[in-house]
C-alpha cells in the first residue's frame, strides 16, 4: 500500500483488509475492514498503533515510503494492544529499535502478558493528562479504559489537530478512499452503527463519559482518525462522529420490534409471522430473524434500537434450539438497555422452551410482556389468535413507552 499524508507530515501507513468476514472472531464484516496506523514526521519519528500481523509487511512498506526510502522510528505510541493493532509490534521493535515506546498503564499490562519477551523494551507509561513532545508537536493521552479494552487510549496532538481514536469511532469499512466525506454517508452511517452495536455497546456509560470530558478538555479536533476504517476529516464530520456516539450510547429505543426464532418443522416459526401480524396492526416496523439465516451480529444490529425483542424456539432435548442459545448469549454480552421483552415456542412433550427463554431475557434486564406463547406440536386458530394478541400487547407497550 502507498500511504497517505492525512495533513502535513501526518501519514496513514495501514493496511486494507479487502477479505476480512468475520471481524475480531465473532462479528460479521462484509465490508472488509482497515487497520489503521499513523506515522508522524517531527523530530521524533513517531509510529501511532501498527497493524494486524498478516500485514506486517505492507505496513513495513509504507513506513519505509513515508521516510522516503531511510525508515526509521524513534517513538511508538500503543493506543491499543488488540492483536490487530500490536499483532506485529515486536517484529517493529526488533526492527527498528525505537527510543520509547508509550502505552497507558492497562496498556502496559496487555503489553506485558502479550509479549514475554519484552522485558528491555523501553516502554514509558503515559496515564490520561500525560503529555510529551515530539518536536514541533506535543502528543497528549487520554486513557478510554474499557471503550473496548482496558488498555485503550486516545492521542491528541494539538498543533495538528488531530486525534488518534483508537476503536472509538471506527467502522469496517475496506475501500481505496480513507475519508469519510469519500463515500455515501447513509452507508457510512449504517457501518458505524454496525460496529457500535457489536464492539462498543456494552461500555455505552463508558462512551458518555469519555464524550464528557472530551467536551470538558476543549479538545479542538478537526481529523479523527479510529484504528478502523475511514478518518473523520473536518470539523462538521468530527461533530457527526461524536453526535452519533453520544445518540448510540443513550440508547433511546425506536418503534421496532425484533422477533428472533429458529423452528424444527415451522410451528415456531408460523408464531412469529402471526406475533408480527399484531405489532403491525399497532404500527410497529417490525424486522422477523431466522437464526438460521441471520448471523447474531446482523441480529444484534437490529437489536440495538428496537423497543422490543421476542424471541421463539421450540423445545429441543428439555432446552432451547443451539443457534437461539447463541443469539442470546452474544446478546446478552453487549448489554442492550431499555428493551421490552417476550418469549414463544412449540414443543412435543416437555416444553420448557418460554421458561428458558424468558430467563434469559429477564436476565438481560428485560421488561417481560405477558402472556407468553407455547403450542403443543402444530398451532391452531386459537394459538395465532394468542400469538397476535402477545404482538399486539408488545406493540401497544412500546407506543405507551415512548410516548411516556
Ligand atoms: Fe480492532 Fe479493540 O480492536
Amino acid at each position: 500500500m502507498k500511504p497517505v499524508e492525512i495533513k502535513k507530515d501526518i501519514f496513514w501507513v495501514g493496511a486494507v483488509d479487502w477479505n476480512s468476514r468475520d471481524f475480531h472472531g465473532y462479528s460479521l464484516s462484509p465490508r472488509g475492514t482497515t487497520y489503521n496506523a499513523f506515522l508522524v514526521k517531527d523530530e521524533k519519528i513517531t509510529l501511532f498503533d501498527t497493524v494486524k500481523s498478516d500485514f506486517h509487511d505492507e505496513l513495513l512498506c509504507s513506513i519505509a515510503q513515508a521516510c522516503e526510502g531511510t525508515p526509521r522510528l524513534d517513538y511508538i505510541v500503543v493506543n491499543h494492544l488488540e492483536p490487530d493493532h500490536a499483532g506485529c509490534l515486536d517484529r517493529i521493535v526488533e526492527r527498528f529499535r525505537p527510543e520509547k515506546i508509550f502505552c497507558s498503564p492497562m496498556g502496559e499490562k496487555a503489553l506485558r502478558s502479550y509479549y514475554h519477551h519484552s522485558q528491555d523494551w523501553p516502554v514509558v507509561v503515559v496515564p490520561t493528562g500525560t503529555s510529551i513532545s515530539i518536536g514541533k508537536r506535543t502528543v497528549q493521552f487520554i486513557e478510554t479504559r474499557m471503550l473496548h479494552w482496558p488498555d485503550n487510549m486516545i492521542s491528541y496532538i494539538p498543533e495538528d489537530k488531530i486525534a488518534f481514536s483508537s476503536d472509538a469511532f471506527g467502522q469496517n469499512w475496506a475501500s481505496n478512499e480513507r475519508f469519510v466525506d469519500e463515500v455515501d454517508s447513509h452507508a457510512l452511517d449504517t457501518a458505524l452503527g454496525d460496529y457500535y452495536a457489536n464492539i462498543v455497546l456494552p461500555y455505552s456509560p463508558v462512551v458518555l463519559k469519555t464524550l464528557d470530558a472530551l467536551a470538558g478538555m476543549n479538545l479542538d479536533i478537526d481529523m479523527l482518525c479510529p484504528d478502523h476504517g475511514l478518518i473523520w476529516r473536518g470539523k462538521d464530520a468530527v461533530a457527526h462522529a461524536l453526535d452519533s456516539y453520544r445518540q448510540y450510547a443513550l440508547q433511546k429505543p425506536t418503534k421496532k420490534a425484533v422477533i428472533v426464532y429458529d423452528t424444527m418443522w415451522h410451528s415456531t416459526e408460523k408464531m412469529a409471522r402471526a406475533i408480527c401480524d399484531g405489532l403491525s396492526d399497532e404500527g410497529i416496523s417490525v424486522r422477523i430473524m431466522s437464526v438460521k439465516h441471520n448471523h447474531h451480529s446482523a441480529v444484534m444490529r437490529e437489536v440495538f434500537d428496537a423497543a422490543a425483542v421476542l424471541v421463539g424456539s421450540p423445545t429441543h432435548n428439555n432446552g432451547i434450539l443451539p443457534m437461539v442459545a447463541d443469539v442470546l448469549t452474544y446478546m446478552k454480552g453487549l448489554r442492550p438497555q431499555n428493551k421490552l421483552g417476550a418469549a414463544f415456542g412449540s414443543f412435543g412433550w416437555s416444553g420448557e422452551c418460554v421458561k428458558i427463554i424468558t430467563e434469559h431475557l429477564t436476565g438481560m434486564g428485560m421488561e417481560m410482556v405477558e402472556p407468553s406463547v407455547k403450542v403443543k406440536n402444530l398451532p391452531s386458530h386459537e394459538t395465532y389468535q394468542a400469538c397476535y394478541e402477545l404482538g399486539k400487547k408488545v406493540g401497544a407497550a412500546i407506543n405507551a413507552k415512548l410516548s411516556a
